[in-house]
């Protein structure tokens, strides 16, 4: 499975079967994470075995089965939260390509019980990302159209609509979908207007558009 394949068949799941995550598995998602942090200067780590970082009222309410999941974690820059965006986003689809399933969670986390779990200290955590074997698949999220969140200017190139359809399948905090994409010539701009998780739903939004409209065909303007 690819990267744009997981894109599709990724959706939020929040109970999970008992079945840990194998260890040549773990050392993929390792290995992963490496290249993140070394790549964007974040701190990502993978925990496996315990649910401390997931807050008491999702646990209550929502799901008393997640075992593993990875802290979303950097220094506390201007753009960390966009970088956060962009390398979770990678983090899920890759897990999705491995056949596991995952739920962003970046409301109802408990960063002290995630710190617990980590070595590296003055980073800000901002999220974690429930990660393991789904009890089911989940489903679809319900989706805006490409008119409500797009605008090209001239007629529009394949590239750009294969962008905006990627950028719909993306997680964002409580299904907003804030995004406006717009396009003109080979120069496109993505803005999103979700409030406190605006810069986190940036992030996976332009993970996405460039997964969908391939990174060769156009530049962040
Ligand atoms: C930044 C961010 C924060 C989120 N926070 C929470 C949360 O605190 N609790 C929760 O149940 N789901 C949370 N979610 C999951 C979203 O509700 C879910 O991704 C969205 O409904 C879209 O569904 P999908 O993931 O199946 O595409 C969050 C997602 C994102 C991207």
């Amino acid at each position: 499975m690819t990267i744009k394949d997981a894109m599709k068949q990724r959706h939020m799941v929040r109970k999970y079967t008992d079945k840990p995550i194998p260890v040549d598995l773990v050392e993929k998602l390792n290995a992963r994470i490496a290249e993140n942090n070394c790549g964007h200067g974040l701190n990502l780590s993978l925990v496996t075995g315990n649910s401390d970082g997931l807050g008491s009222v999702a646990k209550l309410l929502l799901s008393k089965t997640v075992n593993n999941y990875i802290i979303l974690a950097g220094y506390d820059t201007a753009d960390l939260d966009e970088k956060l965006g962009y390398c979770g986003a990678d983090m899920i689809l890759y897990a999705q390509t491995l056949g596991l399933n995952t739920w962003w969670v970046g409301g109802m986390f408990n960063a002290k019980g995630a710190r617990k779990n980590m070595t590296v200290v003055d980073t800000r955590i901002n999220g974690i990302i429930a990660i393991g074997y789904g009890q089911t698949q989940g489903v679809p999220h319900k989706s805006k159209t490409a008119a409500e969140i797009s605008r090209y200017n001239g007629e529009t190139p394949q590239w750009f609509i294969n962008g905006v359809e990627a950028l719909l399948l993306a997680p964002t905090a409580l299904n907003k979908q804030a995004f406006m994409v717009r396009g003109n010539g080979n120069q496109v701009t993505l803005t999103c207007d979700s409030g406190h998780f605006a810069g986190v739903d940036l992030g996976i939004g332009k993970y996405h558009f460039e997964i969908g409209a391939g990174k060769e065909n156009f530049e962040w303007a």
